[in-house]
């Protein structure tokens, strides 16, 4: 049984989708959650609610992680609501495609931004807590993109492609004080992030995953739920597919 008894996990991106879905299991499994949200209040409310659902505490942390100072300030905020950072999840993360030859400097940079920076912000943060506890888990949630290339997403590839690489590189500096870090590649997910995803494409990208189907948030989360767990207590550096066979 995962056991996330005491543990406190700050989810980023955790107002919806696969972020919300994580903060729920995590909490299922016993953690108190630091719920990250950028604008949406309300929303991260509802994964709130959910968070107390399970009888767990929760502190609503409003920060855009890519401001270095409303990182800093956000992880300075858990440790004194919540008492303790245990867990990172970073999760945040957004799209802006466009084919190599069109595509404005500013979606690289934004994307980049999201989902490379932002990681490297929320972790820097988040280290010298569990570096001094000797004990932590960071799980960063790439994509399959990241692994494969996608048309139109040179940035969001290579922003996770890059996550991938900074999960492996800080894995390395940091097994020694107990500190895991592993990466998790969702294949293609049901989320609002996909949601303009027109129907013609949507029926390709289904043939070509084995499963037939697009995945679910929840499918996602258990397997974040044990990088975070006691059960990875040997694992690092690592990085998971959860895409119905799509890249085998
Ligand atoms: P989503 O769009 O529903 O959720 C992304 C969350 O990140 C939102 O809550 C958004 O507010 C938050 N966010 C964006 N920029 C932020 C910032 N600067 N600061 C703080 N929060 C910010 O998308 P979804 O699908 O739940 O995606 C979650 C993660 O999973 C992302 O990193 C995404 O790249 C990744 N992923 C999603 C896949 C999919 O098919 N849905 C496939 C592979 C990876």
């Amino acid at each position: 049984m995962i056991d996330l008894d005491g543990k406190v996990a700050l989810v980023t991106g955790a107002s919806r989708g696969i972020g919300r879905a994580i903060a729920a299991q995590l909490a299922q499994l016993g953690a108190d959650i630091a719920i990250n949200y950028l604008e949406n209040a309300e929303a991260a409310e509802a994964t709130a609610q959910l968070v107390a659902g399970s009888g767990r505490g929760y502190a609503l942390c409003r920060a855009d992680v890519t401001n270095r100072d409303e990182v800093k300030g956000m992880v300075e905020e858990v440790l004194k609501e919540l008492g303790r950072l245990d867990i990172l999840v970073n999760n945040a993360g957004i799209i802006s495609d466009q084919f190599l030859a069109f595509m404005k400097p500013e979606q690289w940079d934004q994307v980049i931004a999201t989902s490379l920076t932002g990681a490297f912000n929320c972790a820097q943060a988040a280290v010298r807590p569990m570096m001094k506890q000797r004990w932590g888990r960071i799980v960063n949630i790439a994509s399959a993109a990241g692994l494969m290339g996608d048309v139109r997403r040179t940035n969001y590839a290579a922003a996770k492609g890059g996550l991938i690489a900074f999960s492996k590189a800080l894995a390395r500096e940091v097994v020694g004080q107990g500190i895991m870090v592993n990466a998790v590649a969702p294949g293609v997910i049901e989320t609002d992030l996909i949601s303009d995803m027109p129907d013609k494409q949507r029926a390709q990208m289904c043939q070509l995953i084995p499963a037939g189907r697009f995945g679910k948030p929840e499918e996602v989360a258990p397997l974040v739920a044990f990088l975070c767990s006691e059960h990875a207590a040997y694992i690092t550096g690592q990085v998971f597919s959860v895409d119905g066979g799509l890249r085998m």
